[in-house]
């Protein structure tokens, strides 16, 4: 067997390993195992490429390539295991920026070796259409890469509040977005037919700006897709990288990143009732409503740690929706003692998770399982939506956003529409957090202010500690 058809075999098993890997992930259950068929693919994969790459290239540019994966793998190892839970997002958006970043490379690489060679030493030795189809390759890679580039950086500043989530409303948006396409497609069709670095310079020019915009344009409420659609976005990028390269791996996995990226993307517009086609197209039909935030919705109650006791000891059943503000306060023990003391003194204790509390798909139901919750009290939404009316108490440990009322019930919120928790249907709502500052899409949350809310403002964690001692 020659390299090359040992390269070939390795890479058809790494790509089902990745199908593997993306079929475990799907299960909270069987996520441990899609991890390690990932991390073997990875492996198999690497261990090709540098197979293949040993006949190719000299000695130097081999320690180079060795020198450039340990510090790489040194990096994300060191990555991995510093970041906090909650800071996944920004981090993830930062990666995909490297993706899109690699994408332009790669494709600028393609050009200047092929289309841009000097023809001194020979020039371009691809000629009509094998010409054609790989500067097709160069321009789209270019384009692809530096969308998700620029696209991924702003959705980094933004989740790691470097810069405003607000969506940056410039006259006329969605005309500059669609005037951008349409510019990107006559310059495809120059740069085919007549290959030349002034028009690659326009095109990557232009995608940077049009990966800017489309994000800047995105609303808090919606990053959460954002964040999938840029893994979308970085797939198709790896995958225009792939051809320009003629690695099949890199194809296959780029388009599986892709096409799973995309059909994430669809499933949380489908859950937060947005349109999917809205949120792609840089919040394309968002004319943004009127903040929230100026109407008086009258004087909010507070609650101490012993009167939340009392109400507990005299419940028959509780239903906590934990968000954001569980993972920051790393409540999520304190919140497992207070579920089992509970449950011990006869008390129905039940989760509802929103499928976009915290900061990523999957953030609660991660820390309740680390915690030992067991999984037969976490429910979803829909799935505890309706009980909500009948229930005595619920606590809603650092979430506001997903149990905001103006979703349900204010066409002009700037959430209008989003699926929420309906808390405020319980006999008694008790919210943890700190001051009354809003969640992060930015707007006010006219629960807090409702007859049967009480506020219990301090650290989740501390608060939820002061109860269990109470009690
Ligand atoms: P948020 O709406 O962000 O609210 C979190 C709340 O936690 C805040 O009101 C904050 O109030 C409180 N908090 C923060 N630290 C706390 C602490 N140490 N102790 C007690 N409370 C604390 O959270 P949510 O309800 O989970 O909603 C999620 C939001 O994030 C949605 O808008 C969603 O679209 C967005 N998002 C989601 C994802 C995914 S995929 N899940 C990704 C990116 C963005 P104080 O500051 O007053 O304490």
């Amino acid at each position: 067997m020659t390299a090359t058809s040992a390269a070939s075999a390795a890479y058809i098993v790494a790509g089902l390993l990745f199908i593997l890997s993306l079929a475990g992930l799907s299960r909270h259950e069987t996520a441990k195992s899609g991890n390690a068929f990932g991390i073997a693919g990875m492996a198999l994969a690497l261990a090709a490429t540098v197979g293949v790459a040993t006949r190719d290239i000299s000695a130097i540019g081999l320690t180079l390539l060795v020198v450039a994966v340990v510090i790489g793998a040194a990096i994300g190892l060191w990555r991995a295991r510093a970041v906090e839970m909650t800071g996944m997002p920004e981090l993830i958006a930062l990666l995909h920026s490297f993706v899109g970043l690699a994408a332009v490379l790669v494709g600028w690489n393609g050009y200047l070796s092929v289309e841009g060679a000097d023809p001194s030493d020979g020039g371009s030795t691809l000629r009509g259409a094998e010409a054609g189809i790989h500067s097709g390759e160069v321009v789209i890679g270019v384009f692809i890469g530096a969308v998700t580039f620029t696209g991924s950086i702003v959705a980094f500043l933004k989740l790691s509040a470097r810069i405003k989530s607000n969506p940056l409303m410039l006259p006329g948006r969605n005309w500059l977005n669609l005037g951008a396409l349409a510019l990107f497609a006559v310059l495809t069709v120059v740069f085919v037919v007549e290959p030349n670095l002034l028009v690659l310079s326009v095109v990557t020019a232009l995608a940077l700006a049009l990966g800017w915009h489309l994000v800047a344009s995105i609303g808090g409420g919606d990053m959460p897709v954002v964040v999938s659609m840029l893994n979308s976005y970085s797939g198709w990028a790896a995958a225009a990288s792939g051809f320009l390269l003629g690695n099949d791996l890199l194809i296959i996995t780029g388009a599986l990143v892709g096409s799973s990226g995309a059909y994430l993307s669809y499933i949380m517009c489908k859950a937060m009732n947005r349109s999917f086609i809205s949120v792609i197209a840089g919040g394309f039909g968002n004319e943004g409503s009127a903040a929230a935030s100026d109407v008086d919705y009258g004087e909010h109650t507070e609650i101490g740690a012993e009167d939340v006791a009392e109400l507990l000891r005299d419940a028959d059943s509780v239903v906590i929706t934990p968000g954001y503000g569980m993972a920051v306060a790393q409540a999520q023990g304190a919140v497992a003692d207070l579920t089992r003391k509970l449950i011990d003194r006869g008390v129905q204790v039940r989760f509802g998770i929103h499928p976009v509390a915290g900061r990523l798909p999957g953030h609660m139901n991660v820390l309740l399982a680390e915690a030992k919750v067991p999984y037969d009290v976490v429910l979803e939404m829909d799935e505890i939506n309706d009980d909500l009316a009948g229930t005595s108490v619920v606590l809603v440990i650092g979430a506001n956003d997903t149990v905001n009322p103006a979703a349900a019930e204010d066409p002009t919120s700037p959430i209008a529409g989003m699926p929420v928790l309906r808390v405020w249907e319980a006999e008694r709502v008790v919210v943890f957090k700190r001051s009354m500052n809003t969640g992060y899409a930015g707007v006010q949350n006219p629960l807090f202010f409702r007859d049967n809310s009480r506020m219990l403002f301090g650290d989740a964690r501390e608060r939820v500690e002061d109860i269990l001692r109470a009690l």
